[in-house]
Order: C-alpha cells, then structure tokens, then sequence
C-alpha cells in the first residue's frame, strides 16, 4: 500500500517540470510547477473520509459498483457518504405506471450499509428523465397530485430510516428565476415544490430534505432559490438543506463562489456541495493538451472549493461536499461532451490525481 502510494506520487513528480524532493517522512510534495507547490501533508493511509472534517461523497453508479472492482474499492476506501447520480431519477425507479424498479437503488442502498457509508438520495422530482407514462399523461390536477404523491411516499417510504437525506426538487428555476415550465409547474401550479416537501416529510419524518439547484454564476436563479427556501421555512415547512451543484471549471471565479455559498449559509439550513466537478476544458476545445500547468491549477480549484467550504460554512452547517462520480471516465461530460476532459479526482484506472492532491490540502490546512 505505502510502496503504491509513493509510487503514484513520484509519478507526478516526474510529471513535473520542476518537482522538489521535500519528502519529509509521512509527507508528499506531489507536484510543484512554476513555483506553485501542490503539497499534501498526509501520512501513506490517508484518504479523503479520513481528513475531511465532514462527509466526502461521490454520486454512484450501481452498474459501475458491480462491473469494476477498482470502482467499489476506490468508494470504500475514500468516501463515506454516496449519492446516487440516476438510479433514484424517476424514468429508472418507475419507469411504469405503478411498476417501481428497485433493483439499482437496493444494490446502492446495499453497498453503502455494508460499506458504513451515509446514503442521500437524488432526486425525487425533477424535470428531467420522466418516464413516458408520466409526460404522456393525461388527467385533471387531483390525478396528478395523486401521481407526484405516490412516487415520493413510495419510494421514501420504502428507504424509511435508510435514506438520511433527499434531493426533493431539483432544478426548479430557470437561469433567470423564474419557475421553469416543468410539467410539475403546468399541471399543479407554483406551490408544487412545497407540497413535495411536505409528503417526503410525512413518509419519512427523520429524513432530511434538500432543494437541489445549479446556482453557480446565476444570481437571478440564486436569489429566487433563497426567496423559495425562506418562504418555506416561514410557512414551518420541513426543509433541512440547501444541495448547491458545482459543475464549474478551471476558471470559475473563487469570489463568486464565496459569495453565493454564504447567502445559502444565513439561511441558517444545511449547506450540500452536491455535485462537484471541475473541467479542465472549459471551451469544449477539440484541440485540448492535458498538461502540468492546468492540472496545477485543477488541483488548486480542488483545494480552493474545500477551504471556501471550510471557512465559509460554518460546522454545524457543513452536510458534506459530494463529487459527481469517481474516475474521469465516469463522468457525465466524458458522455455528454465530444471533448477531451478530466474533471474528477481519480484518473480513469482510478489513480489519485493532483486534483485529489490539492482537495486533500484544501480539507486540511
Ligand atoms: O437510460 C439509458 C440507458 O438505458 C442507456 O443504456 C444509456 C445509453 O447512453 O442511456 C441511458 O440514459 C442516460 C442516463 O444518463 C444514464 O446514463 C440518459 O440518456 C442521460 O440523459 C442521463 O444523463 C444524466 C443527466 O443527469 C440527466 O438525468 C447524467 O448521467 C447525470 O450525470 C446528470 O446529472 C445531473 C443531476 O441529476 C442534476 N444536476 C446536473 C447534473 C448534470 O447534468
């Protein structure tokens, strides 16, 4: 184990145009380039869940956990919280009328209590991957009160007191704050996000419940989410938390995101780094070069998102950063984007990268 965790970290260096050889014992220079050293002061057995003053999550994939060994033992060696990243969406959970399919989430559940790891679950409504049944659908606003009820109080009652925490709606805004056109929205009205708070609550009154939203950059869609979230809490419905997605890149504005964290902390509830992932080809180039200088920067994107975190939220606030998937070829870009990108913390084979260097000193110094 010591022999691989040094060997991996040479390998770095000798990515490195100018590596010092400062190995004090039990600590790594992994990387330093221009003058900017990505250092890691951690003895040879630790991991992110074993620094991180908070829970380290990834968002997982079922499929993935029981085709690649590499993947599972990557999760239980690093983290201590999953999230799921599709199985809970409700094309996959009820992809017919009534017919739930819990094969996906039960291997997910499975893994993380076998595994002593924290299970939150994402998402119970969302305006994306609806099965047909649902977009095709015809009836009046009770019969879809009906249906949105039955999805939420089936699926949490089924992971009652298993499931800690949820993503109750996700997405709800437009980039411009206004209430997207969801089919929720169309057929049961503005209030719809309150009332699945409420039925998630009813059929788990332990769990906790999150809004879900990508905020980053967005301020109109920033301001509508703390107006939602206030008014929930005025009106004494049940909503714990705040998940605040961060697909961002290399580029992304450190101040910005300070900014925008701190509105969700004077909420006073819960703050989720949800869905963090960093690209490192923020242009879509097709020309793109993965080269020391950017997974620097990368690596210190990662560092900089936990200390804001740290220093921004406060203890009893922090739920926890989640990083959306494990290696880069799991991730979504790689499915989404035709371009070269590298935005996790673990290469494709499920090696540490800097990125997971500079995360590492960013949860600890
Ligand atoms: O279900 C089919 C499957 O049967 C088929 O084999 C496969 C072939 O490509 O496609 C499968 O569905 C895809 C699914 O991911 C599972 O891989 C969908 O087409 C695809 O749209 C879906 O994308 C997911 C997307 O949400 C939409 O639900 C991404 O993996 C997932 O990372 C992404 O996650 C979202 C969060 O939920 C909310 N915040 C933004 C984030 C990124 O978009």
């Amino acid at each position: 184990m010591i022999t691989t965790f040094f060997s991996i970290a040479l390998n770095l260096i000798s990515c490195s145009p100018r590596a010092d050889s400062v190995q004090p014992e039990d600590t790594i220079e992994v990387y330093t380039i221009s003058g900017t050293r990505i250092t890691a002061g951690i003895d040879s057995n630790s991991t992110l869940k074993s620094v991180a003053p908070f829970p380290i999550g990834a968002a997982i994939n079922p499929r993935l956990l029981s085709s690649i060994p590499l993947y599972k033992e990557t999760l239980q060696r690093e983290y201590n919280s999953v999230s799921s990243e599709n199985c809970f969406k409700m094309n996959q959970i009820q992809p017919k009328a009534g017919g739930f399919y819990w094969k996906d989430t039960d291997a997910l559940v499975n893994f993380a209590k076998e595994s002593n790891m924290r299970v939150h679950g994402h998402t119970l409504i969302y305006y994306k991957s609806l099965p047909e049944w649902v977009t095709s659908f015809q009836g009046d606003s009770l019969a879809w009160e009906n249906l949105m009820k039955t999805h939420i109080q089936t699926v949490v009652g089924r992971y009652k007191g298993v499931v800690t925490s949820w993503d109750v709606v996700n997405e709800a805004f437009e980039d411009d704050g206004t209430l997207r056109r969801s089919v929720w929205y169309e057929k049961l009205g503005a209030d719809y996000i309150a009332r699945c708070f409420q039925y998630a609550h009813q059929a788990d009154p332990r769990a906790l419940l999150f809004y879900n939203e990508n905020v980053v950059g967005k301020p109109k869609k920033l301001t509508a989410v703390l107006a939602l979230v206030n008014n929930l809490k005025k009106r004494g419905i049940a909503i714990h938390g705040i998940g605040v997605q961060m697909h961002i890149n290399i580029n992304t504005s450190e101040e910005a995101l300070t900014t925008d964290v701190r509105q969700f902390v004077n909420t006073g509830l819960l703050v989720h780094i949800s869905e963090l992932d960093i690209r490192m080809n923020p242009t879509y180039s097709t020309n793109f070069t993965l080269t020391n200088a950017l997974q620097t920067r990368h690596a210190l994107k990662y560092k900089n998102v936990a200390k804001l975190y740290r220093s921004v939220v406060p203890k009893s606030q922090q739920f926890g950063i989640t990083n959306w998937n494990v290696g880069d070829a799991d991730s979504w870009l790689r499915k989404t984007s035709p371009c070269e990108d590298y935005p996790l913390l673990f290469s494709d084979n499920y090696s540490r990268k800097p990125a997971y260097y500079g995360f590492i000193q960013g949860l600890t110094n």
